[in-house]
C-alpha cells in the first residue's frame, strides 16, 4: 500500500475550483478572554484548574487574534489561500449562553463583522464554525450537553449568529468533532468540563446530535438561499491486513460502529449503529420522536477531520507488547497496535495517509453525491528558528505532503472532495497539551505574538497555487 503513495513520479491534480483553506478554533486562538463583554465557557474554568492543561497554559491571550485578525487576514492572504475556517465563541456572543431580551452581547457580534469584512476585502471565503468546544459555563452549570436544554440553547444562540452574519457567511460549519466533546470531554475527562461518566457521554452524544439538527434548521431558517450547512467529524478509519480473519473483522465493526457509525449513521440514515458498544449508545428513553429526523435532515457537505486511524491484531489485551494498546471493552483476543514500519508525530499520533484514503473512498461510497472537505489535517512538532531565522518544519512539510497525495489520489479514485483546510493556520493553544504542541504553519512566539511563516507554509502555498501535489521525493532530508 505504501508503494501506492510513494511510486507515481507526476504532480497529481485536483479539480478545478477545489478549495485550499487553513483552520483555527475561537479559544485556541482568539484570547480576549474577558475583553468585549465575553462570558466564561468550560474551557476557561478548565484551563484555570491546576493539573488540568500542561505547564498551567489557558487561552486568556493566545495568539491575540481578537485584537490581531487583520494581520491574521493578510497572512492567509499572502499564501494565497481561497478559504478560512474558524469558530465563534458562543459566549462572545451570549455571555450566558442563553438568547432572550439584552442577552446578546453586540460587541462579540461587531468583532466577528470584523473578521468577516476582513476576509472579505482580500476574497478569502470564510467557513464558520459555530461550535468548536467552548460550552458557556452557566450552561455547564445547568447540566451542559447532558441536558437536553442545552441543544435548544445552542440552535437559539444558532439562529442569533445566523439573522446577524448569514449575509456575509457561504459556509456554516454547526459541531466540530462531537465524537471529541463526548468522549474526551464526558468519559474520560481530559478536556473540559473534565466528567468521566459512560451514561453522561453517551447523553451528550444524543444532544450535540440534536444541537447539530437544531441549529441546521434554524440557519437554514435565516440564512439567504444557496447557504451551505454541513458538520465536522473526526473519523477514525479502522485498518486490519487484507487476509484478517473473521473475528477481527467482527472487532472492526464494532470499533468502527463505536467510533464512527456512532455519528455517522444518526446523521446520514437517521439511526444509530447496531454494532456499537452498548455504552456508547444513547438510551432509548433520550430520544424523542423526531430527533432523528431533524438530526438526519440532509447536509450540504460533511466536514472530515483525520488525524490517524486505529490498527488491530490479534493479541492479548492482558500482555501488551510494545507499540500496543488494549481495544475497546469486550473484544477479547484483539489489541489496537502501531504498524513498526510508520513513523509518528510528536503527539505519538501514528501517521498513516493511507487512513485518508481509504475514509475518503468509503464516505463517497456510504453518502454518494455527499460533498466532502477535509476540514481539518496536519501534525504537531517540535519546531524552532534556524541559525539562519528559519523556521524549517520538514516533519510537517512531510506529513502534507504525504496525506495531500493520499487526497489527490482519493479524488483520483471517485472521492467527492471539494477541498483541504491544514490544522492549522497558527500554533496555539492546544488543549490540554497547552501551548507545547505546535501544529502552525505559521510560527507564533507567544511572547511577542510575531507570527512567522514556516517552511511548510510555503510548500503549502505552492500546492494551492498549483492546485496540484507535486511528487513525494525519493528520499527525504535527515
Ligand atoms: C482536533 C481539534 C483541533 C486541534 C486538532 C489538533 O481534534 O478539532 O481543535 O486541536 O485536533
Amino acid at each position: 500500500m505504501t508503494d501506492a503513495i510513494t511510486s507515481s513520479g507526476e504532480d497529481l491534480p485536483f479539480p478545478a475550483g477545489f478549495t485550499w483553506g487553513a483552520a483555527t478554533a475561537a479559544y485556541q486562538i482568539e484570547g480576549a478572554a474577558t475583553a468585549g463583554g465575553r462570558g466564561p465557557s468550560v474551557w476557561d474554568t478548565f484551563s484555570h484548574t491546576p493539573g488540568k492543561v500542561r505547564g498551567g497554559d489557558t487561552g486568556d491571550i493566545a495568539c491575540d487574534s481578537y485584537h490581531r485578525y487583520v494581520e491574521d487576514a493578510d497572512l492567509i492572504k499572502s499564501l494565497g489561500l481561497s478559504a478560512y475556517r474558524f469558530s465563534i465563541s458562543w459566549p462572545r456572543i451570549l455571555p450566558s449562553g442563553e438568547g432572550g431580551k439584552g442577552a446578546v452581547n453586540q460587541a462579540g457580534l461587531d468583532y466577528y463583522k470584523r473578521l468577516l469584512d476582513a476576509l472579505a476585502e482580500r476574497g478569502i471565503r470564510p467557513s464558520v464554525t459555530l461550535f468548536h468546544w467552548d460550552t458557556p459555563q452557566a450552561l455547564q452549570d445547568k447540566g451542559g450537553w447532558a441536558s437536553r436544554d442545552t441543544a435548544l440553547r445552542f440552535a437559539e444562540y444558532v439562529s442569533v449568529v445566523g439573522e446577524a452574519l448569514g449575509d456575509r457567511v457561504p459556509t456554516w460549519v454547526t459541531l466540530n468533532e462531537p465524537h471529541v466533546v463526548a468522549h474526551n470531554g464526558h468519559r474520560i475527562g481530559v478536556h473540559a468540563p473534565g466528567l468521566t461518566d459512560d451514561a453522561v457521554a453517551a447523553a451528550v452524544t444524543h444532544h450535540l446530535l440534536l444541537g447539530h439538527g437544531l441549529a441546521a434548521g434554524a440557519l437554514r431558517a435565516v440564512t439567504p438561499a444557496g447557504t451551505e450547512v454541513g458538520i465536522t467529524l473526526s473519523l477514525t478509519p479502522v485498518r486490519l491486513g487484507s487476509d484478517a480473519p473473521e473475528d477481527l473483522q467482527h472487532a472492526a465493526r464494532v470499533t468502527d460502529a463505536s467510533f464512527n457509525g456512532l455519528f455517522l449513521d444518526p446523521l446520514l440514515y437517521g439511526r444509530y449503529p447496531a454494532h456499537a458498544l452498548p455504552e456508547v449508545l444513547p438510551p432509548a428513553g433520550l430520544i424523542r420522536d423526531g430527533d432523528l429526523a431533524a438530526i438526519s435532515a440532509p447536509l450540504d457537505f460533511l466536514g472530515v477531520n483525520y488525524y490517524r486511524p486505529v490498527h488491530l491484531r490479534r493479541g492479548d489485551p492482558a500482555r501488551l507488547l510494545l507499540g500496543e494498546a488494549p481495544a475497546l471493552p469486550g473484544l477479547d483476543g484483539v489489541v489496537q497496535f502501531d504498524p513498526a514500519e510508520l513513523e509518528h508525530t510528536n503527539m505519538g499520533w501514528l501517521i498513516d495517509p493511507e487512513g485518508l484514503y481509504e475514509l475518503l473512498l468509503r464516505l463517497s461510497k456510504d453518502a454518494p453525491g455527499l460533498p466532502l472537505y477535509i476540514t481539518e489535517n496536519g501534525c504537531g512538532a517540535e519546531d524552532y528558528f534556524g541559525t539562519d531565522g528559519v523556521v524549517n518544519d520538514l516533519e510537517r512539510i512531510k506529513y502534507l505532503h504525504q496525506h495531500l497525495r493520499a487526497a489527490a489520489r482519493a479524488v483520483n479514485d471517485g472521492a467527492n472532495l471539494a477541498g483541504y483546510f491544514v490544522w492549522s493556520l497558527l500554533d496555539n493553544f492546544e488543549w490540554a497539551w497547552g501551548y507545547q504542541k505546535r501544529f502552525g504553519i505559521v510560527y507564533v512566539d507567544f511572547a511577542t505574538q510575531n507570527r512567522t511563516p514556516k517552511a511548510s507554509a510555503g510548500f503549502y502555498a505552492g500546492v494551492a497555487r498549483a492546485n496540484a501535489v507535486p511528487p513525494l521525493p525519493a528520499e527525504w532530508p535527515v
